[in-house]
């Protein structure tokens, strides 16, 4: 049920000239709804219609033609404000939920068109960083959306396993470190002698050559350089894996950068075809000073790629490979450059398909004050963020619900989900200060708020004893039309529209945000209103609420990548 576009059908119909499309765009809805739950302002139908907009207003709400959805559309000061008819609206919402069920919310918009989302992409021995998380939660929940409104999703992790930073991880495991040492610390390890092998080479420089010297061998696919090249691949896995475990994630294609070294000759021909390179003390660079942009670097002077220069490969392979509608990139805003300027590359290259490659930027995260980076090895690691988030739960439960059966299991579900809705609470490209007490409080806006509405809605079914497939469909709106009732069918009546806005703006904080909205409302009419009333009626509508309840809340937690107990 769609009432901006039954109201602007029924308006058009009396209206000469005007298209219901139009009309639909310009139907707002009040912020107070004892104004109305739906308005139209007519300013701009004035020069059309060359009428004051107030006229047009009352001419509309006068001519309305009756609708069982809509009880009165009265003018006031240039707007048509129109109020629905509680009962019908209540039970129409009621009924959709409950039919649609885990297909609530969703739509067919995406029909036969493809997505490709490319997210989380951390790099090899280099420690899976806070800004990577973000990556993939903001990736993951962008990949679900789309799904969920009918798209063909594809999610890659752009492995950063290529570069000249092997050369030196690879002499400085054999100079410095061992086997065994490694297999026990994985990245860690790899990390200290990576940032030992800075300290060294600013002793002794050569170092820096035997480095390039090593990865020429590997460019050159030497068995020994592939081997420990394949090895720190290997290690640093383990530990990816343990995190995309624990957030629940999964990829469709893990190729990385090193994918597409063998792929770069068609980018130089074109480019090259195109008059865009150009020698700049031996390398090959594109000049984008027209564009307001610093040259990028393309080829060094041994004809070896750079990130730039993959990532043409590889926008290049995925459109022929996946013939995507939209091509998504997903990291910190510090790399805007980078995709401004291999966007504008692409372009120049010809491609007609280039204004469909979209860099979704988010900002960055501070624990606490302090700035995370991957430098000098002064990081958080994730793995270790998110075991601290699993045993403050954990302290919680055993403290509020020590009964509870399955503690361990809760307590990673809502640990984790504390840490994963902190990321997607705020607009994405606002910087985030992330602090345990916010992140885990069970009152404020927060993942286990949500979570816990959600299981309150399991425990109120339960204890009355209904299974969710016994409740009937069809539901007395009569029964169902106190303020904080209709409040809280407003709020599920605006999920669907959320869910779209969020892909439209590949946002996915508006999803979040609107889960909070429908926790709170719920919140309040559980409060206000008894659910498990004597009367056998009105307990059977209060408990349809509470379930359409339960389904809208499931849905948005799952597309955001939370998990959903039903107890806590
Ligand atoms: N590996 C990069 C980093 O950690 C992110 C890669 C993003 N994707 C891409 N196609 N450039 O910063």
């Amino acid at each position: 049920m769609d009432y901006k576009q039954l109201l602007a059908g029924l308006i058009a119909s009396g209206l000469e000239g005007v298209e219901a499309d139009t009309l639909r765009g310009l139907i707002e809805y009040p912020p107070n709804p004892e104004l109305g739950d739906l308005s139209l302002p007519c300013f701009k139908l004035s020069k059309q219609l060359r009428k004051a907009p107030q006229a047009i207003a009352e001419e509309i709400a006068s001519g309305l033609p009756e609708h069982e959805a809509f009880e009165r559309a009265v003018a006031v000061s240039g707007y048509c404000n129109v109020t629905l008819r509680k009962s019908a609206f209540a039970a129409a919402v009621a009924t959709e939920a409950l039919t649609e069920r885990e297909r609530f919310g969703s739509q067919n918009v995406g029909q036969g068109r493809t997505v490709v989302i490319d997210f989380s992409s951390p790099n090899i021995a280099k420690p899976f960083h806070i800004g990577h998380l973000r990556s993939t939660v903001i990736g993951r929940a962008l990949y679900n959306i789309y799904t969920f409104l009918g798209y063909n999703t594809v999610g890659i992790n752009h492995l950063g396993d290529w570069g000249t930073q092997f050369g030196k991880q690879i002499v400085a495991y054999l100079k410095w470190g061992n086997e065994q040492q490694v297999e026990e610390n994985g990245i860690e390890e790899l990390q200290r002698l990576y940032v030992k092998f800075h300290e060294e080479a600013e002793k002794q420089p050569q170092l820096e050559d035997e480095a390039r010297a090593w990865f020429v061998r590997l460019e050159k696919g030497d068995e020994e350089a592939k081997r420990l090249w394949k090895w720190f691949i290997d290690i640093s896995f383990k530990e990816f894996d343990k995190i995309y475990k624990l957030l629940g994630v999964t990829f469709d294609s893990y190729a990385g950068e090193s994918f597409y070294i063998d792929k770069t000759e068609p980018v130089i021909s074109r480019l090259k075809e195109k008059g865009l390179l150009e020698e700049d003390d031996g390398a090959m660079i594109v000049r984008l000073d027209d564009y307001n942009m610093a040259p990028a670097l393309m080829f060094k002077k041994d004809g070896g790629s750079l990130y730039h220069t993959r990532d043409v490969a590889a926008a290049v392979y995925r459109k022929q490979h996946y013939d995507f509608d939209k091509c998504i990139y997903v990291t910190d805003y510090a790399q805007n450059l980078h995709f401004q300027q291999w966007f504008k590359i692409v372009e120049l290259m010809g491609y007609e398909w280039a204004g469909d490659l979209h860099h979704v930027a988010f900002g960055r995260v501070s624990l606490e004050g302090a700035r995370m980076s991957t430098r000098k090895g002064n990081v958080i690691k994730l793995e270790d963020l998110l075991q601290q988030a699993i045993a403050k739960t954990r302290d919680i439960i055993e403290e509020k619900h020590p009964d509870l059966e399955n503690k361990d299991e809760v307590a990673e579900q809502v640990g984790v989900g504390a840490i994963v809705f902190n990321d997607l609470s705020a607009n994405r490209i606002k910087d985030i200060v992330f602090s345990w007490e916010e992140a885990l409080n069970f009152d404020g806006e927060t993942g286990p708020y949500v979570q816990y509405s959600y299981a309150r809605t399991c425990s109120l079914l339960a204890r009355a004893g209904v299974s969710a497939e016994e409740l009937p469909s069809e539901v007395d709106g009569e029964l169902l039309q106190e303020k904080e009732t209709i409040d809280v069918f407003r709020q599920l009546y605006l999920f669907r529209e959320k869910v779209e806005l969020a892909m439209d703006k590949m946002e996915p904080s508006i999803v979040s945000r609107h889960l909070i909205d429908i926790a709170q409302s719920f919140n309040k009419f559980y409060y206000e209103h008894h659910i498990l009333v004597d009367d056998e009626a009105v307990r059977r509508a209060r408990l349809a609420l509470v379930r359409c309840v339960q389904i809208a809340l499931g849905n948005g937690l799952r597309l955001i990548g939370l998990k959903t107990p039903e107890r806590i």
